[in-house]
């Protein structure tokens, strides 16, 4: 997990910074192991006993509670499963340990008006909330694959930037609205499930049908290519709200195509969940009379209040 000092990030004794790691899941534990790797002094702490060996061996401090690992500290990276646990964390160790001027960099993923929630929260303690989402997994942090994106109060980015550099590959500041990184994080993983989503259903079809997906692949990568292609267009049309739809490519053709779709699947015994789910919002958009538009009209039909979701057959 730790891999040895690369002298090129390791840094020297006096510009070494404290730190804790609060959450030793596989996400905290490449944290502070990367934190090591760079030379930084590394406090962590862990709900369950017995994740830190490792980090231990390589020169980490393990604290016993919360309020030993966060009392006084400067700055702290926390990695849970949700904001509910970090929050919980914050007040346990509220108790008995002095928060006030802490820096917390939480790279735990939630939902944006969580995160809004939480920045509020630790305020109260005289936290300042650095929020963070990691597009990457794991085993990519510490290397040049690392893509995190930073949202927050710029002093506290600029504080902690060069401390983050060990975590490796790329940061981004996207501002001081305090919930860009957890919408960016949430958009970005729906756009990657839902794409996934398609591609299971494509490769359950062809083998439903006796094909062999080694053939088939190179034609899914073109099509995604095309998606990528397409996509900066998309982004400018959805930007400028320009909706107008070409011979080829309106909200009622879309329809058409997804009926024959659904047919298709249901005709080789799949089912057409995903698909249905597309039906439902072009139904949609097609009822409230946008069926000669563009499909990017369709990102103006996902309020839940207009949504009807009794609507397809
Ligand atoms: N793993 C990845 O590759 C990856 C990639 C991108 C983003 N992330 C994000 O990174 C975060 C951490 O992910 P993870 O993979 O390390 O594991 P995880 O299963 O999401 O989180 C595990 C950590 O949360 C702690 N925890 C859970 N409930 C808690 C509570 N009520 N109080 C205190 N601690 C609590 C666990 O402690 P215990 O050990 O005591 O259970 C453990 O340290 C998540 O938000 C995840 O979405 C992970």
């Amino acid at each position: 997990m730790i891999s040895p000092r690369d002298p090129q990030r390791a840094t020297d004794a006096a510009t070494a910074t404290t730190v804790t790691v609060i959450g030793l899941g596989p996400m905290g534990r490449a944290l502070a192991g990367a934190l090591l790797a760079a030379g930084h002094r590394v406090t962590i702490w862990n709900r369950t006993p017995g994740k830190a060996d490792d980090l231990v061996a390589h020169g980490a401090h393990l604290s016993h509670s919360p309020a030993e690992a966060l009392d006084g500290a400067r700055v702290a990276v926390s990695c849970l499963v949700d904001d509910d646990a970090v929050a919980s964390v914050v007040e346990q160790a509220s108790g008995g340990a002095n928060l006030k001027g802490l820096a917390l960099v939480n790279l735990t993923a939630d939902s944006p008006a969580r995160t809004r929630v939480l920045a509020d929260q630790l305020a109260t303690h005289g936290i300042t909330l650095l929020d963070g989402a990691i597009m990457t997994p794991a085993a990519a942090i510490g290397t040049g694959a690392t893509r995190i994106l930073y949202a927050g109060p710029s002093q506290a980015y600029d504080d902690h930037r060069d401390l983050l550099a060990a975590f490796g590959g790329s940061a981004y500041y996207l501002g001081e609205d305090m919930a860009a990184a957890a919408t960016y994080d949430v958009a970005l993983l729906s756009l990657f499930w839902t794409s996934i989503a398609g591609l299971t259903q494509a490769f359950a079809l062809t083998r439903a049908e006796g094909l062999d997906t080694d053939e088939f692949t190179p034609h899914a990568v073109a099509m995604s290519k095309l998606v990528t292609d397409l996509l900066p267009g998309l982004a400018a049309d959805f930007a400028a709200e320009r909706y107008c739809g070409s011979d080829s490519a309106t909200i009622d053709s879309l329809a058409a195509s997804l009926t024959h779709l659904r047919s298709a699947f249901s005709h080789s015994g799949l089912t057409t969940g995903v698909l249905d789910s597309i039906s439902s919002l072009v139904d949609n958009a097609a009822h409230a009379g946008h069926g000669s538009d563009a499909p990017i009209r369709l990102t103006e039909h996902f309020s839940r209040q207009d949504h009807d979701f009794s609507r397809v057959q």
